[in-house]
């Protein structure tokens, strides 16, 4: 059994205090509604992480970053180490996410090296895979999604990859308003299990969690995790309101 897990994204929004605010208001929640069995996860902005980790101390919601380097130490301006990351008590990165692709460039080779380093230090990869809209409409969706998933997870050994989870975003349902409909959603979703179990076997793939993202919002996040194959949501501008965020995680 796969727990539900849903992560919020914040991306480059809020200052440490902000940061602080937001994440007491889902303590606050998560205290109030024990019962709640999902795996929640905030991603704050590298700058609000170690504020956020000394001020929650509920096991109940997980740090994650939104980036890391694939280098531990040494003369690399701006990046952050995975080392740095433990300290605050991060448990997961993003890696891989389709803004970091197309703003900044990143490519599979890179993101597969980063995936590496995050399972030699213990930190949980969220590994974001998506097409694009002109991929979608020409039918290539699959094959882009398969592409990204082969080479970001290359030599990436059996014993380690269950601790991976894999968010599925098509670009096109990033910030738009536009979702993906329940039933595409749960189908590509389907289809990463199928390539997962190509690659690791029945065991692993069944244990890996596949979380959906784009545009996820209160009214529709009831409908994708009715969906047999979606175990969870990347949530991004949902995620900044604690009232939307705790509804999502309350679905
Ligand atoms: P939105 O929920 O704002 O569409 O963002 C999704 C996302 O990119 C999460 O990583």
């Amino acid at each position: 059994m796969r727990i539900p897990f849903i992560a919020g994204n914040w991306k480059m929004h809020k200052t440490p205090e902000e940061s602080i605010k937001l994440a007491k208001e889902i303590d606050d929640f998560l205290k109030n509604n024990e019962d709640i069995e999902v795996d929640v996860l905030i991603c704050p902005p590298f700058t609000s992480l170690y504020a956020v980790s000394k001020e929650i101390k509920n096991p109940k919601i997980q740090l994650g970053a939104q980036n890391m380097s694939y280098e531990e130490e040494g003369a690399f301006t701006g990046e952050i180490s995975p080392l740095m990351l433990k300290e605050m008590n991060v448990k997961y990165v993003i890696l891989g996410h389709s803004e970091r692709r197309q703003l900044f460039g990143e490519k599979d080779e890179e993101i597969n090296k980063k995936i590496k380093k995050a399972l030699e230090h213990d930190l949980k990869p969220i590994l974001c895979v998506g097409e694009t809209l002109e991929e979608r409409e020409s039918g290539k969706e699959k094959e882009k999604v398969k592409k990204q998933i082969t080479e970001d997870l290359k030599d990436i050994d059996k014993e380690k990859a269950s601790s991976i989870t894999i968010a599925y975003e098509p670009i096109w349902a990033i910030g738009t308003g536009k979702t993906a409909s329940s039933n595409d959603a749960n189908d590509m979703i389907k289809y990463i299990r199928s390539i997962l179990k190509e690659i690791y076997g029945m065991d692993v793939s069944e244990k890996i969690r596949i979380q959906y993202g784009g545009s996820v919002k209160p009214h529709n996040i009831n409908e994708l995790m009715n969906k047999s194959d979606i175990d969870g949501a990347l949530v991004g501008g949902a995620s900044l309101k604690s009232k939307d965020f705790n509804e999502i995680i309350d679905f």
